[in-house]
């Protein structure tokens, strides 16, 4: 089974992206042919500094390799090194209804925070299919958010196969409910564009002095608190093991634990999680060009499969001239 993802490169990743995503990922690669990349493209749509894309699209692509990602079996590059993809775009904006991406709930969600649209963060959806599409993916793991964007794709993989003949592979989304959201720093969902994140390779000092800021409500020292409704208590259920979670349940519930006790122990679980991967991500730090060669390889294999679907393409809707 082919998978395939996409990682915008926003930044240093944080702990929503490895429990929402990253973990995944790399689980995935033990038994199946992975690929996954850097959606620049994407991020484009926001218009980012360039020295800042460039440098987020490394910082993403050292954050995976040191947290495992096996680049001799996963395909792992940057989505502008094929750029056939856009030519994909295009001929797949030709059977995309309008509809289809007005429905599209981010788009509309970034035009109610006030932003003021381009096309291309419009056609955002349609990029994400050519993706897919192009590498003839079957499985997509992606966060809850993600969702309508994998259904447009099917959307559109079925308006093609119709109309022009069976050319893409239908795929399927990939979500893992139980840590589909993680709550930030103020309780909302944890998100860059928030700015509530804890970063999987932040610094220790930091890391215990954002778990400290945690938003939870003001119930006194004495009196019970419901887990269930604690951004603390949502977070130690990632990191804590079961039994030391079922321990903090009843210290919750009992009364007479105040939050900050159970804010320490999180900070600690959560730098103790990372530690093995801090060495190699240092490392990678420090050798870029390694890093960038990774890129460049795997840019190669994804182009490889990338061209197959193209020539397919080209030929069913009509742009091959040696098929008249
Ligand atoms: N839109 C995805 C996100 O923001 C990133 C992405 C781009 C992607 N292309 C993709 C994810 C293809 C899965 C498949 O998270």
């Amino acid at each position: 089974m082919r998978i395939l993802s996409g990682i915008q490169p926003s930044g240093r990743l944080h702990i929503g992206n490895f429990f929402g995503a990253i973990r995944q990922h790399i689980q995935l690669q033990n038994e199946h042919n992975c690929f996954y990349f850097i959606a620049d493209y994407h991020a484009l749509t926001s218009n980012p500094l360039p020295a800042d894309i460039a440098r987020y699209s490394l910082d993403v692509a050292m954050d995976y390799i040191a947290l495992g990602l096996d680049t001799q079996r996963t395909v792992f590059w940057r989505q502008s090194d094929v750029p056939e993809v856009t030519e994909l775009t295009w001929i797949l904006s030709c059977v995309t209804p309008m509809g289809l991406l007005q429905r599209c709930t981010s788009y509309k969600d970034k035009v109610a925070q006030g932003f003021s649209p381009n096309q291309g963060l419009f056609a955002y959806p349609v990029l994400q299919a050519a993706d897919i599409l192009i590498y003839q993916s079957d499985l997509v793991p992606v966060g809850a958010d993600q969702k309508q964007h994998i259904e447009i794709t099917r959307d559109i993989a079925i308006r093609f196969n119709s109309a022009y003949g069976e050319v893409f592979t239908v795929p399927k989304e990939y979500i893992v409910e139980s840590v589909a959201v993680v709550p930030g720093i103020d309780g909302q969902k944890m998100s860059k564009s928030y700015g509530n994140t804890i970063e999987i390779f932040e610094p220790p000092e930091s890391v215990r002095k954002k778990v400290m800021r945690i938003v939870t409500d003001s119930t006194p020292v004495e009196k019970p608190k419901d887990p269930a409704k604690c951004n603390v208590f949502a977070l130690l259920k990632l990191f804590a093991c079961p039994e030391e979670l079922a321990d903090w349940e009843n210290k919750y519930r009992r009364g007479g634990m105040g939050y900050s006790e159970a804010k320490k122990r999180l900070a600690e679980l959560a730098i103790e999680y990372f530690k093995p991967f801090r060495k190699k991500r240092d490392e990678l730090e420090k050798n870029p060009d390694y890093v960038i060669k990774i890129l460049g390889d795997g840019a190669h294999r994804a182009k490889a499969v990338a061209l197959q679907t193209l020539a397919k393409v080209r030929r069913a809707v009509g742009l091959d001239l040696t098929n008249v």
